[in-house]
């Protein structure tokens, strides 16, 4: 694609439109028309803001078609009402918090000094314990986190169909989105949820609101350090190990495949870089950028990378799940019968 001054000045004020947004989001602005078109002062006044700056504020938030203006008087422009009126079902406008919210907004505006001298940046460390972004993670989730879930479990349907009591382990599980849909998805199964403490008190939420709690167990603290306990029939590991160097991640997977039940499947679930179309490829390599600011050696793995890790780990049957348009992948190995894979850092 060519460059065009005009398209070179898209890319350099994009910044601008994600800031009006998350600032009309941040700030209440649709929540506070929701009832119905206004003039500015009065939409200032329902938020205590300034009113000049509430003026232009909704000027700009309207020539970017998010509202529609009409003399002095401004409504919400189409489609918003259902997607950023925090009072609708179909809320999405919390995507902001993890998409634009302080942590990725600062560690992009920093993405320089990254680039120059490796990740990650000061302060910036994400594997570093109850690291505070992750609880806004897991309560917001992304747009992909339901859909990859629902992915997850059709790919597990005919293996947790044939056991009657399934052991499910989801780790570094955030809401445990995956864990929860699998254990929804059968009566008889037991859940356990693994994440840091703060993160974990929002599984626990879910678990209640989709009625699998008094089968769920929590497992607290770091994946690398505590008990897994198991054999589990199915372990999932959902955006996780890309937080982490090629090393570190084997070593994870080793502890994990040490602890699946004989013909137990392991699940990597996620971005993979290396081999999508260039619309997918970009989000997985903008997310390997933000794993460099943002982790020590954490990196975009590419589904061959995680093929060879489960080999390593003595895991060697893999199948890779996709679904058209939706760029995460899923990955099934599978626990051979009578495989001895009590490494060194098995328990
Ligand atoms: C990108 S989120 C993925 C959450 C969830 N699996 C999903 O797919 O929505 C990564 C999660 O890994 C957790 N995590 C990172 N390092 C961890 C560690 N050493 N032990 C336990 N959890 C960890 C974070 O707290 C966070 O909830």
């Amino acid at each position: 694609m060519e460059l065009t001054k005009k398209r070179l000045f898209e890319m350099v004020t994009g910044y601008q439109t994600t800031a009006l947004l998350r600032t009309g989001l941040e700030i209440g602005v649709f929540d506070a028309l929701a009832d119905g078109p206004t003039d500015a002062a009065t939409v200032a006044g329902r938020l205590g803001i300034d009113r000049r700056a509430c003026t232009t504020l909704l000027a700009c938030l309207a020539l970017q078609g998010l509202l529609i203006r009409d003399g002095s008087r401004f409504a919400l422009g189409p489609g918003v009402r259902e997607l950023l009126v925090s009072t609708e079902p179909s809320y999405a406008g919390g995507i902001h918090r993890v998409a634009a919210g302080a942590m990725e907004w600062q560690a992009l505006g920093r993405l320089a000094e990254a680039v120059r001298h490796g990740g990650p940046l000061d302060g910036f460390d994400s594997t570093v314990p109850d690291f505070p972004y992750w609880h806004d993670f897991a309560a917001t989730g992304t747009f992909a986190t339901d859909r990859l879930a629902a992915m997850v479990a059709d790919a597990l349907a005919a293996t947790t169909a044939e056991r009657p009591g399934p052991r499910i382990l989801d780790v570094g599980c955030g809401s445990a989105a995956v864990g929860i849909e699998l254990a929804a998805r059968h009566p008889g199964a037991r859940l356990w949820a693994q994440d840091w403490p703060t993160v974990l008190a929002v599984a626990e939420e879910r678990a209640k609101e989709r009625g699998v709690h008094d089968r769920t167990t929590l497992l607290p603290g770091d994946a690398f350090g505590i008990p897994l306990g198991g054999p589990y029939d199915v372990i999932v590991a959902a955006n996780l190990l890309f937080h982490f160097s090629p090393e570190r991640a084997v070593l994870l997977l080793e502890r994990l495949a040490g602890s699946l039940a004989p013909e137990g499947s392991l699940v990597i679930a996620g971005f993979a870089a290396g081999e999508a179309a260039p619309a997918e490829e970009l989000r997985a390599q903008l997310l390997d950028l933000m794993m460099l600011c943002t982790t020590p050696g954490g990196q975009m793995h590419s589904t061959d990378a995680y093929t060879r890790m489960l080999t390593a780990v003595g895991l060697t049957e893999h199948e890779i799940h996709t679904r058209p348009g939706f760029p995460p992948k899923v990955m099934v190995a599978t626990r051979p019968r009578g495989a001895d894979l009590s490494g060194p850092h098995d328990q």
